[in-house]
């Protein structure tokens, strides 16, 4: 039997990502698909905190089995910042670019550009919770590369390359990112 799933985001990039790990044995709806057109908060202070509470809002509001993610760019010589604000790094208004931007400009004169994606998934299911995570290191470029991907892939080299997320294309990206370690975990966890 297909198992039906909501994953609690409309992140586009996201959703392709993770379809194409679940493959098509899994349905995976977005929060569009459920009529949900509230930006869940997300309040926590941790990731896993976060994932929980999006996965929370989706189980408690609609009462089916769902997964929530979160994600934060670790910076080594950020003491780990922008971590959980990730998205909210230069502001409210969650914008890339200036995401980015501003992350550019706080290692402007830094030599140590290592960093890590990592990602918890939350997953809720028979109203039991369960917890996933995946992690890649790399170097944090001085400028932009690439036109793939979306956040802070385009400033991003993952450990074994030269090339940024946003160069390497969707193909390699769900074979080794955070989130496509996460999601494995969390695929074969299903499949048991
Ligand atoms: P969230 O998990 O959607 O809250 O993402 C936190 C921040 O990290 C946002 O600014 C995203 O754009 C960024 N982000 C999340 N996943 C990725 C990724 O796979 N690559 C690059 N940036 C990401």
């Amino acid at each position: 039997m297909k198992h039906s799933f909501v994953f609690a985001t409309n992140n586009r990039h996201k959703l392709d990502e993770v379809r194409t790990i679940a493959g098509k044995q899994i349905e995976i709806c977005s929060l569009r698909d459920i009529d949900c057109l509230t930006d869940i908060p997300e309040t926590g202070a941790t990731l896993e905190d976060n994932a929980l509470q999006k996965a929370h809002y989706v189980y408690d509001q609609y009462h089916c089995n769902c997964f929530a993610d979160d994600t934060g760019l670790e910076v080594e010589a950020l003491g780990g910042a922008p971590g959980v604000y990730s998205a909210r790094y230069a502001g409210d208004a969650h914008n890339s670019e200036a995401n980015v931007q501003k992350l550019l400009c706080a290692l402007k004169n830094v030599e140590n550009r290592r960093a890590r994606f990592r990602t918890v998934f939350a997953l809720i299911i028979g109203g039991k919770e369960h917890l996933f995570e995946g992690s890649i290191s790399g170097n944090i470029i001085r400028s932009r590369r690439g036109m793939n991907g979306f956040g802070y892939d385009p400033i991003f080299i993952p450990d074994g390359y030269d090339k940024t997320f946003a160069e390497l294309g969707e193909e390699v990206k769900n074979k080794i990112s955070h989130r496509a370690v996460a999601a494995q975990k969390l695929f074969r966890f299903l499949g048991q």
